[in-house]
């Protein structure tokens, strides 16, 4: 299936955000845990910069990208939480402007609501911080997944230990990825179609959107 990607923006804050128009999609996850590798991946290009080191993306950034038929959608590649050299700030201030409800309120006439996809580690299920982001993001969209980055980094028998114990902790499914393998980025892409278009059937009168002082706090580490 064809893949058209196109770089938009590095958004430092909200008025940086695409204005509205198009369905969007964000990775969210600690820092090192694979979320621009695997846009790279999904993209089948290297139009996301990676690093060993955690703390690499910094702003918030766009892509427009079109997969076969499918209406084009805005994904959008975050930085991490849980970095202590800096990245936790630009996680929760920018996380916090590019889900808050201020943002899709300006656009009154065709308010964008963004899906979040949160990003663990397999061979980290249920870390503290991975788990307040996960009640955090649900609060904050209406339309949110999981996804465990890495399982070329363990064995089959492993992998399903790890998965089941993820479902537990995180009480929902979960899609086995691999960035490096491109084991599960089929259904990744299944996943982040309907991500894409459950906006259409979305009607801005009757949705609820939780209240910012409701919502749980983006984790800080
Ligand atoms: P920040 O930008 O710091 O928030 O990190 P990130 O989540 O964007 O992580 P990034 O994609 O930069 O990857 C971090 C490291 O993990 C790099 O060394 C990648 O090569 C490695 N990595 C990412 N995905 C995979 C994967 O599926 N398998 C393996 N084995 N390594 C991966
Ligand atoms: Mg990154």
């Amino acid at each position: 299936m064809k893949i058209t990607a196109e770089f938009i923006t590095s958004a430092t804050g909200a008025a940086d955000f695409p204005g509205g128009g198009l369905p969007e999609v964000a990775l969210v996850g600690r820092s090192n845990v694979g979320k621009s590798s695997l846009i790279n991946a999904l993209l089948r290009q290297r139009i996301a910069r990676t690093s060993a080191a955690p703390g690499k993306t910094r702003l918030a950034n766009v892509y427009r990208v079109a997969r076969g038929s499918s209406a084009p959608f805005y994904l959008v590649d975050l930085p991490g939480y849980g970095f202590a050299r800096g990245g936790s700030t630009e996680f929760e201030s920018l996380t916090r402007e590019y889900f808050g409800r201020e943002r899709w309120e300006r656009h009154s006439g065709d308010p964008v609501l963004p899906s979040g996809v949160l990003l663990v580690d397999v061979r980290h299920p249920g870390l503290t911080n991975d788990v307040q982001a996960w009640a955090w993001l649900q609060a904050v969209t209406e339309h949110s997944a999981l996804v465990a980055t890495k399982i070329d980094k363990l064995a089959r028998g492993q992998r399903i230990r790890a998965l089941r114990e993820l479902e537990s902790v995180f009480e929902d499914s979960v899609t086995a990825v691999s960035a490096v393998t491109g084991e599960g980025l089929d259904e990744l892409w299944k996943l982040i179609d309907r991500l894409a278009s459950n906006r259409n059937n979305l009607n801005p009168r009757t949705r609820t959107i939780p209240r910012k002082e409701t919502a749980p706090r983006p984790p800080k580490k």
